[in-house]
């Protein structure tokens, strides 16, 4: 079964034999980790239409006893245990923020892929005892997507490493180089936008350099 490449990666991470899939959307994900990694999913989404969508992908690939799906806000009602791993992906950092604060446990891994804010959402994980095992970038139709995944434990990480990412940073540099382009441009275009006398000015400049030196 064919999946997306960002979807692909964030199943090679999954570790335990059951996946809590928060936002599941099109369960694609599910599907395949059923049909490749032998696991059981738990399948959530708060959309009527996301979940009837699932639920019609599910019983064409006859998965109805392997992938228990449920309509509801994050993991609310969900029978999740410590040996799961919890995958919420594809979306912002507030929701993320949001499913994470109001879930009753947390499993032992969690893997998240947020589409921005990734340093409060790394500071937020640390604050809960949770550490970053691994760092995956996958640029798909010219967006770069990181993939944490995370594990309870307790590490200490400096500024960068919030801002870039622990384990980014320990890439080789062809891995990450392009990746580190992005922030580099990214930080032009928000310099541009200020002017020299702003108070974020110097902010911005100070991590162009840092974002830089992380090149060599
Ligand atoms: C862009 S899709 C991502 C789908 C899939 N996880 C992926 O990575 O391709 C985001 C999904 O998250 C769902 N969602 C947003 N907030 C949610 C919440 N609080 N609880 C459960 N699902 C949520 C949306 O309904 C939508 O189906």
């Amino acid at each position: 079964m064919r999946i997306s490449k960002r979807l692909k990666t964030i199943a090679d991470l999954i570790e335990e034999p059951t996946l809590v899939d928060v936002g599941c959307d099109h369960a694609l994900l599910d599907i395949y980790c059923v049909k490749e990694k032998h696991l059981t999913c738990i399948a959530s989404d708060c959309n009527r239409n996301a979940c009837k969508i699932a639920c019609s992908n599910i019983q064409k690939y006859g998965l109805e006893n392997e992938i228990q799906v449920y309509q509801t806000d994050g993991t609310k009602n969900i029978p999740m245990t410590e040996d799961s791993t919890l995958v919420i992906s594809g979306m912002g950092t507030s929701t993320i923020l949001h499913i994470l604060k109001e879930s009753k446990i947390l499993p032992n891994q969690i893997i998240l892929q947020s589409n921005n804010h990734l340093e409060e959402l790394r500071r937020y994980l640390v604050q809960i005892g949770y550490y970053m095992e691994k760092e995956e970038i996958v640029k798909e139709k010219n967006i770069f997507n990181i993939i944490l995944s995370c594990k309870k434990g307790i590490v200490s990480y400096d500024k960068l490493d919030y801002e870039i990412g622990p384990m980014i940073r320990k890439k080789r540099l062809e891995e990450k180089k392009d990746y580190l382009l992005f922030l580099i441009q990214n930080e032009k275009k928000i310099l541009d936008s200020l002017k020299e006398n702003q108070k974020d000015y110097s902010i911005h400049k100070q991590k162009l350099e840092q974002y830089k030196n992380e090149l060599t």
